[in-house]
This record gives structure tokens, sequence and C-alpha cells, in this order.
């Protein structure tokens, strides 16, 4: 049973003390900068997305406004689109075609080009989803080489890049080949107006699959980064940052680096280290300097399941929100992004189901929304700490001084909750909150309302503006309606800031 909208907004401001106070400057701390979440249309699923399956032209525009729009209760807001690069000589089936599907003969030889401005829609998703203002990572990513660059001749089942340490080929060393085809591809994508931000040429290339797949170990990946670096700056695209190496899973990444970092040199050509949540999650930070991010994971396996928290199986809403709350607080991620944004699936391969033109949405799509509609690319992560063990907490600042926490309640019980945010900014609150009830994912759980006004006088600011931090402490709910303990009790924001938001809704609020 639910709680209506305006007892579920009051409820959750009983909850909520934002506290202003000065504290110590050595309790402040600041960690990574964030990129932000994102999803993959890769392998045609931006022809899905564009009606190859008889989406109607309304609900295009109803399953763009939820993945990229963050205005209204209508969508998650992500910042980051990755592309696929296509290796194939069609577009049968759901193959991603080449820009240079056939041998030109030599490596030396000019590479023969194909482009049709659409790229199996993707030109169109990518302009679409730019057009709500928010998307400011457009990675592009190649599964393989086409198949005359590599070793088995074939951009499925393997194969290396001829050229690379232990992959000779007799038709010579196709490095250069591949680094000019990969800058072919970004300029035909400048003509189109879009500008690639980051570039890939791996995707799991520990793993040997029958559609496009190419292998790669950390020492092959620097023999082509050692090219590809100068070769996209001497051609103007200096700018575009080199992802590496999409292994399917934490440890498998963690092996390819260790091999990408004993060559002198190679891992600075990096500017972001990838890995895939697949084959073991992410656990400690890896030790390199660059950005981290989580390129794809899903369910791939579980029956297609919409709901937010019904009987623990993996592709519910909540926990892909402690997947993406840990791996920005325990792994150090900049970036997490899941499979697939929207396709026609049985599974939980998409946060998105289409079905001819029908569309369902899953509580996973609202998981990442409560990240990505308020954690702005550039955001900093701050120190954010629960008295709770199954309460997680994660806070960031955004470039406007807001301040965004979201709080993640996996126990079954319910909870009142206090924070306090320790240090000067807006404050902008995410409720994860829970019951043992089944919620409804078919709503958008997100709506905003304005904090009850407050007449005391707000604490006097600190004379510096200290980085904030957030602290979570979980209350008895038969408490709630007490006044808290301290100067929390008439604590409100400085007037000089903007009210604080309790956005709120269905799926995040307490059930009676
Ligand atoms: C390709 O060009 C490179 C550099 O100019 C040269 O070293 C190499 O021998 C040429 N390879 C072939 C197969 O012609
Ligand atoms: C490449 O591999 C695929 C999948 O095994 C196979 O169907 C196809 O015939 C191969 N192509 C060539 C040119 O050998
Ligand atoms: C990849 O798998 C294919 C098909 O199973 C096999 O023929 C090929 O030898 C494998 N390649 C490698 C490098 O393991
Ligand atoms: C893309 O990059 C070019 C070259 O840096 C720049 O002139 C242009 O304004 C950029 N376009 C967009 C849409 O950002
Ligand atoms: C986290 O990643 C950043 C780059 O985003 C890096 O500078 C920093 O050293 C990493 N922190 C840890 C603890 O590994
Ligand atoms: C969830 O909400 C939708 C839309 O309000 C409604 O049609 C549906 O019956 C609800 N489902 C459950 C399980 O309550």
């Amino acid at each position: 049973m639910f709680v209506p909208y305006r007892f579920c907004f009051l409820l959750c401001w009983l909850h909520l003390s934002p506290l202003y106070a000065a504290s110590k400057q050595d309790d402040r701390v600041t960690y990574q900068t964030i990129d932000g979440f994102g999803v993959s249309q890769a392998f045609q699923r931006s022809a899905q997305m564009h009606g190859k399956f008889g989406l109607s032209p309304e609900n295009q525009k109803k399953v763009l406004d939820l993945l990229f729009s963050n205005t209204g209760s209508e969508g998650a807001g992500l910042t980051i689109l990755r592309n696929g690069i296509g290796s194939s000589t069609s577009s049968e089936k759901d193959f991603m075609k080449s820009i240079a599907p056939t041998s030109p003969g030599s490596p030396n030889a000019t590479l023969k080009y194909e482009w049709d401005g659409k790229d199996e829609s993707q030109v169109w998703l990518t302009q679409e989803a730019i057009a709500y203002g928010r998307l400011k990572t457009i990675y592009a990513d190649a599964w393989s080489a086409p198949a005359y660059m590599k070793t088995n001749n074939n951009d499925s089942n393997g194969g290396s890049i001829c050229g690379v340490s232990n992959a000779p080929c007799t038709t010579g060393d196709w490095r250069q080949a591949y680094a000019n085809y990969l800058i072919q591809y970004l300029r035909f994508y400048q003509e189109t107006g879009i500008n690639i931000t980051h570039l890939g040429f791996l995707n799991e290339p520990d793993l040997n699959q029958t559609y496009a797949s190419m292998l790669s170990s950390g020492f092959q990946a620097a023999d082509f980064l050692q090219i590809l670096r100068p070769t996209l700056d001497a051609s103007g695209f200096a700018n575009v940052k080199i992802v590496c190496c999409e292994a399917t899973g934490w440890d498998q990444q963690a092996a390819m680096l260790s091999e990408l970092q004993s060559i002198p040199g190679a891992s600075d050509t990096l500017s972001v280290i990838a890995a895939h949540g697949y084959a073991s999650d992410p656990k400690l930070p890896y030790r390199a300097p660059q950005r981290v991010w989580q390129t794809e994971w899903a369910d791939l396996n579980g029956r297609w399941n919409p709901s937010w928290d019904d009987l623990g199986k993996f592709g519910e809403g909540i926990g892909w929100a402690n997947k993406i709350q840990q791996a920005l607080t325990v792994s150090n991620c900049s970036a997490f992004l899941y499979w697939i944004g929207a396709e026609t699936t049985s599974t939980n391969s998409a946060l998105i189901k289409l079905d001819k033109d029908t569309v369902t949405v899953s509580a996973r799509l609202w998981a990442f929304a409560h990240f990505s509609r308020f954690v702005e690319p550039g955001a900093k992560r701050v120190r954010a700490e629960s008295d709770k063990g199954f309460v997680g907490v994660s806070a960031f600042v955004n470039g406007d001084g807001g301040v965004v926490v979201q709080v993640l309640n996996l126990g079954h019980v319910g909870l009142g909750v206090r924070i306090e945010i320790l240090g000067i900014g807006r404050i902008i609150l995410r409720w994860f909150l829970h019951t043992t009830q089944t919620l409804n994912a078919s709503k958008p759980p997100l709506q905003s309302v304005d904090s009850p006004k407050n007449t005391a006088s707000p604490p006097a600011p600190p004379s510096s503006s200290p980085t904030p931090s957030a602290t979570f402490q979980s209350h008895d709910p038969a408490t709630q309606a007490r006044p808290l303990t301290g100067s929390s009790t008439n604590a409100a924001p400085p007037s000089s800031l903007s009210p604080s938001l309790c956005r709120t809704g269905r799926t995040s609020c307490p059930t009676q």
C-alpha cells in the first residue's frame, strides 16, 4: 500500500534535519571526481530505440526522456553514452558494420571507407541525447578491429591485432592502420557535429566470443597504445581521452593493468581505466592515477524483473543502487554504466524493456536516476559515514556547491534518518528508505518539494568554505517527531542559499 505523496513528503521532512555547522578543517576530505552514469545502445540497440521493431516516434521520445532527461519526474538524466565502433562486414541481424569493411590489401594501403552518416542510428541517438544538455561524455568503443587487421581474419572469435607482440601476421603490421581507422571514425562523427570525448579500442579482451571480439593482454594493449596516442595527437584529437581495457571483471582488469604498467610510458597514454563487473565485482581501488570507470554490467540471465526490492534477485533496483554506491565509495569509480539502456529483451540486460511499441521501465533505471539526476559531471565525492552497517551513504559536492547525499537502507526495517552536513552548501537529499513491503517501481520515484520554512536564525557560517562531508545517523522511527538534539533543532539553511530540497516519491518513501 502506498503513502500518498503529501504524507510521504511530510514524513521525509520529519526525518530530515540538516545541520550546518563549522567543523574541524582536517575532517574535510575530497575523493575522486565524477564523470557520470550511463548506458550503451551498441549492437543496433540504438536502431531498436529508433523504431526498428515498431517503437513509435512518440515512444521513442518517451524512452529518450527516460534515459536522458532530468526535468520533471520522467528521467534518469544520464550523462554518459557508450557507442559501439563497428567491425563487421554488414548490418544484418545486430552486427555493427565497419566503416572500412573490405581489406585494402595491405597495411600501408589507404583504407576503403564506407560511411552512411547514421551508424545504425547511433548518430541519431547521440544527437538526441546531447540535446538534453547533460551528456558530457560520448565514449566510442570498438569491440574488434575489422577481420583483415587480425590474426584470425574474422572480427569474431577472438584473435588479436596483427603486429602487437606475439601476434605476427603474413599480411604485416596493422597497428597504424587500426589507429587511422579509429581516427577516421572520430572524423565521421565530427562531420555530424558530434565530438567524441573518449575512445576505446578493446572490449572484454580476455574473452573469445562468437560475436565481435578481440583478445589482448596488457602488454599487447601497450603495443597498440604507443601508436594510438601519438596518432590521435597528430590528427587534431589531442583532447580525446583513451579508455582501456574493458576486461570482463575487476580482477581481470587488474591483471591487464599491471602488465600495461610494466611497459614504460604505456599507462601515461591512458586517461581512464575501465573494467566490467561481470567476471569479478569492483573491489579495492586500482593503484593508478587515472580515472576508473565501471563501463558494463547487467543481469544478463535473470528473467525481466522491474521491481525495486522484492525477493533479493540480481535484477532488482535496490541491488543496483547498492552496486553503484559501492563502486563510487569503495572502488573509487568516477563512472558507472549499465549494459543497455533500452532494448527488446526478456532478461534484465537493459534498464528499459521495449516490446514493439510498449515501453516498460525497471526500477534499475531509478537506481541510476538517484545518482545521475543529481550528481553532476565534475562533482567531487566527499566523506560520508553511516552508523549502521546496513545503511549505505554517499555524498558529492557539485560544481555549484550543492551537496547531494544518497542514503540506502538495505535492512528490511523502517528507519528514520538524520543527516548532518558539515560545511556549507545547498542540500539535495535523495532517499532510499525501505520497508518489507514490495514497492511499485512502475512510477518514477522522483518528485521534489521545497522544505518547510524554518524561521530560526541560521548558525554563523564558517569563516572559510570547507568541503562539506555528510554524516548519517539512524533514528528509531518512533522518535522522529521529537526535536533532534543540539543545535540541529533550530538549524536552517543560511538565507543566502537556495532552500533545501527533499526530493522523494513512491519507490523511495516508507510505506505503511
Ligand atoms: C609500410 O610502411 C612502413 C613505414 O613507411 C614500412 O616500414 C613498411 O615496410 C611498409 N609495409 C609494407 C607491407 O609495405
Ligand atoms: C567469422 O566467424 C563467424 C562466427 O563463427 C562465422 O559465422 C563467419 O563465417 C566467419 N567469417 C569468416 C569470413 O570466416
Ligand atoms: C576462439 O574460439 C574459436 C571458436 O570456438 C576457436 O576456433 C579459436 O581457436 C579461439 N581463439 C582463441 C585465440 O582462443
Ligand atoms: C567540437 O570540437 C571542435 C574542435 O575542437 C570545436 O571547434 C567545436 O566547437 C566542437 N563542437 C561541439 C559541438 O562541441
Ligand atoms: C582514485 O582515483 C583517482 C583518479 O580519479 C586517483 O587520483 C586516486 O589516487 C585514486 N584513489 C585511490 C585511493 O586509489
Ligand atoms: C503500480 O502502479 C501502476 C501505475 O500507477 C499501476 O498500474 C499498477 O497496478 C501498480 N502495481 C502494483 C503492483 O501495485
